[in-house]
């Protein structure tokens, strides 16, 4: 077989054999495939697309590529929950010690932010001395121990997933179909939970702009999980503007902290309840929908799952003070309020445009070697569809350099929309796919 005419037949619109993708994953990850050749099969690929058939068989190639975690050795069903990746997504903190306070094993495998959007492990890394980077003998230990572990993707992990996904990034080649789904389930199954939620993204902060490609990629990863015999349930959520209110690091893991005291942002709460409930619903916790929300709520009230936040911190090497005194989080050193030069309804945020306002204060990436800034970031005090006069303020930025500041600031403002009339509540969540 020649990388050659596998280019060539997917650039002619061809499908190529499952034995061919196999053949192609294994030689790229062993590095006998160049980047460059690579590089012009993920292009064909983001043109021709790519069957159903062959996004089985590029998952099953990058799941096979490395280890497929066995987690047998724990004991009860573990599960773990995916998002497609948005502004302000900082669900698995607050969502991942909910549902091990309801007794759900929690067994997750996290990414890091790239571009605009940020990642579990970098938001996590606020709470001093906090790793992810932990051998899988800890993982299971602490899983089975506390109920909680999240481990970084190492390289035994489906290393074809993360090497394509570096080539994918630095190519435009990332927002396909196919290669988001094989890229995600990949991961999730060679990570070897029980259970797979799946938070999928729709609107301007999400690599799906669309509601209807949202819907058609969590098809798609829930055929993958089934297929692969897990329980595998999708929730299409909106990310037409920021999750919550926090955007940036240690901003967000604050806000996740205060949704654990009952004091966050209502759509967070939602988003939270609506994912939590369908895990301990596949999880085998809970009979309804009803009584799974019941418990969740009931381990926010009673104080359990700020508790079992501050044991998973302390598990894994962070300083679980910070959980009961937010102020431990790294702290910027400026404070500033943008307000707004105009009266009328807010009726559009582009939520892209707010992750890039982020990541130009420091709190994300522009190369996979960028060290980030965990304090900055921005919090909204208006969103969408509320009424706003002119000077009130419509969010606070969090900087450490004062020209990225007012560059920020400028940015976001252009970010904002205005209207007279209020604009027509969307639906956030849109839909559930089992
Ligand atoms: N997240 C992933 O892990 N992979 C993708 O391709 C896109 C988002």
């Amino acid at each position: 077989m020649r990388m050659y005419d596998l280019i060539m037949k997917k650039r002619n619109g061809a499908a190529l054999s499952a034995e061919e993708i196999t053949y192609m994953t294994a030689e790229y990850t062993a590095d006998k495939i160049p980047d460059y050749q690579m590089a012009a099969m993920m292009m064909a690929v983001f043109f021709q697309g790519m069957t159903k058939e062959e996004t089985a068989a590029l998952t099953k190639a990058m799941a096979e590529s490395g280890d497929m975690l066995d987690l047998s050795g724990i004991d009860g069903i573990k599960a773990d929950k995916h998002s497609t990746g948005g502004v302000g997504d900082k669900t698995s903190i607050a969502l991942m010690p909910m549902a091990a306070a309801c007794g759900l094993k929690i067994a997750k495998m996290s990414g890091r932010g790239l571009g605009h959007t940020g990642g579990t492990i970098d938001k996590l890394e606020s709470f001093p001395g906090f790793s992810t980077g932990i051998s899988t003998a800890h993982f299971m230990e602490q899983v089975n121990r506390i109920g909680i572990s999240i481990m970084g993707q190492t390289l035994s992990i489906a290393p074809a997933d993360k090497k394509l996904y570096a080539l994918r990034d630095v190519t435009a080649t990332v927002d396909n179909l196919s290669l988001i789904a094989s890229s995600i389930m990949s991961k999730k199954l060679a990570s070897g939970a029980d259970v797979i939620v799946l938070d999928v993204k729709t609107g301007s902060g999400a690599f799906m702009k669309k509601e209807e490609d949202a819907f058609a990629l969590a098809r798609e990863m829930v055929m993958l999980g089934k297929s692969a015999g897990r329980k595998t349930i999708a929730v299409v959520t909106d990310m037409d503007q920021p999750l919550g209110r926090a955007v940036g690091n240690a901003l967000e893991v604050r806000e996740a902290i205060e949704t654990l005291q009952g004091k966050g942002p209502e759509d967070f709460l939602t988003l939270c309840m609506t994912l939590g409930a369908q895990m301990l619903l596949a999880g085998g916790k809970a009979e309804t929908e009803e009584q799974a929300e019941a418990m969740l709520r009931r381990v926010i009230d009673d104080g359990s799952a700020l508790r079992k936040l501050a044991e998973f911190v302390e598990a894994q090497g962070g300083d679980p003070s910070a959980v009961y005194d937010t102020s431990l989080l790294p702290q910027a050193s400026y404070v500033e309020e943008v307000c707004s030069d105009r009266e009328g309804y807010l009726t559009g945020m582009v939520c892209d445009e707010v992750g890039i306002c982020a990541l130009m204060l420091g709190g994300g990436r522009e190369t996979k070697e960028s060290e980030i800034d965990l304090s900055v970031g921005l919090v909204l005090k208006k969103k969408v569809g509320d009424y706003v006069k002119k000077g009130d303020v419509l969010a606070a930025i969090y900087a450490n350099d004062a020209g990225k500041l007012a560059a920020a600031a400028s940015r976001f403002l252009k970010a904002c929309s205005f209207g007279e009339e209020a604009p027509a509540a969307g639906r956030f969540i849109k839909g559930i796919v089992r």
